[in-house]
């Protein structure tokens, strides 16, 4: 920790693809000494700042504080430094905490067994001192430990959010497949929707892309919903510090006068959908929609369409086919002046749009690798757009393949 200005380090955990929106983020909050990391970002700043990152951030996963660094090559060694940390600095012999180990190319294998361990020195080290221990609760604990073994460097982080961010709160309930809350605003933030323009979801299930847009368009905090981050069981924590986060956050809350729809063809997950709007207090900003995505009559102007079809690999081959080639169809027919963007884990199905990606970027949704690709829809032919704009056509950006190069070329 820098003493002069109480700026310590911070790792903001995200899903693969969203590292860079998160950097802006955070850089947008104040972080500074900012740096992307695999799955996260680095970055700098102070009490505030983590208590902003957790209530304002809305593709960060959680917010871990690093507060040990140190080689360990075996059990003996990880057992002896997890031990030099002052452990009732961070908990109270009273209290409850869980641990979380994650082991990659190091001598220590099982993830399970480093957490195992780290709990071991830990409940040692309270009962040498009190001769009584802190309990061990997997759900709600008040400090949660996160440790982390990456080539025999081990990182021993607290964790300032506890359950994953991602879990807003608005969701009552999901039709089949929904997608991540972090996922769907990573992608609403990716499109850059200058949140004036129409913005659709044609097949919005139960609605997690149009809320989240909504959320950005009126600028409610992401944690608007949540009351519970594990910062607030530190014994540090600065209640006064978090209601003013809070209370200026509240303050920042605009109106929206834009149209975004969301639709689906079935209006059974509508109901749910509907029940979901209502809890996000977004009833007056979204309208719900029952259509087939073929059949769906955009409001008036242009805009920005997000799409998470199904991607269906149990699906028989010619049904997700026609699925996509009719999604290409229409929007050539209807969606003149659109940016559409479609995530997709199924590549092959997504050829079947038919139309050229101006853009395509990798994003894991879950344990699936997608793509996710903008087509710029224009009236008549793009070549004829170029001509007529006179502009080059833009580099496209090619999914970052296995061995972590990009690879760029120009069409
Ligand atoms: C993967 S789910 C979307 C999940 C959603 N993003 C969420 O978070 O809940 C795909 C949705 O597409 C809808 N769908 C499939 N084909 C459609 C079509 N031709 N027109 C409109 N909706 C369709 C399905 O009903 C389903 O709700």
């Amino acid at each position: 920790m820098d003493e002069k200005s109480n700026r310590f380090r911070m790792i903001a955990k995200t899903i693969a693809g969203l590292e860079e929106v998160l950097a802006k983020e955070l850089t947008d909050l104040g972080a500074s000494g900012v740096k992307l990391v695999k799955r996260g970002v680095e970055f700098f700043g102070d009490k505030r700042l983590l208590y902003r990152a957790n209530y304002l951030s809305r593709t960060a996963l959680r917010i871990l504080k690093p507060i040990a660094i140190f080689t360990a090559e075996n059990e003996q060694q990880l057992y002896y430094e997890i031990g030099k940390i002052n452990w009732s600095e961070f908990l109270d012999v009273d209290g409850t905490f869980s641990v979380d180990g994650v082991t990659t190319y190091s001598n220590i294998t099982h993830s399970k067994f480093l957490a195992l361990k780290t709990k071991d020195a830990i409940v040692d080290q309270f009962r040498n001192k009190f001769g009584r221990r802190p309990n061990v609760e997997l759900e709600n604990a008040d400090l949660v430990v996160n440790v982390r073994i990456f080539r025999n460097e081990c990182t021993v982080s607290i964790d300032s959010s506890g359950e994953s961010l991602h879990k807003r709160g608005y969701r009552k309930a999901t039709g089949p497949a929904p997608i991540s809350e972090v996922l769907a605003a990573g992608m609403v933030l990716l499109t850059g929707w200058d949140k004036n323009s129409n913005f659709i979801d044609p097949m919005c299930g139960s609605g997690t892309i149009p809320i989240e847009a909504g959320l950005i368009a009126r600028n409610i905090p992401a944690g608007y919903f949540r009351n519970d981050y594990c910062f607030m069981h530190w014994s540090d924590f600065d209640k006064e510090l978090w209601e003013s986060v809070v209370s200026d956050a509240k303050d920042a809350i605009v109106d929206f006068k834009g149209a975004i729809v969301g639709s689906d063809r079935s209006g059974r997950i509508l109901t749910i959908t509907k029940e979901n709007v209502e809890s996000a207090g977004l009833q007056n900003v979204i309208t719900l929609r029952t259509s087939f995505f073929a059949d769906l009559q955009p409001p008036e102007g242009e805009g920005i369409l997000v799409m998470n079809p199904p991607y269906n690999e149990r699906m028989k081959t010619e049904d997700i086919v026609d699925l996509y080639k009719s999604i290409g169809d229409t929007l050539k027919r209807r969606f003149a002046g659109y940016h559409a963007w479609i995530i997709s884990a199924n590549i092959e199905a997504l050829k079947f749009v038919g139309l050229h990606p101006t853009r395509n970027i990798a994003l894991n949704n879950g344990q699936l690798e997608c793509k996710y690709s903008r087509f710029e829809i224009y009236e008549g032919s793009k070549k004829q757009m170029y001509a007529e704009n006179n502009v080059e056509p833009e580099v496209i950006e090619e999914p970052i393949k296995k061995t972590g190069k990009r690879k760029r070329i120009v069409k």
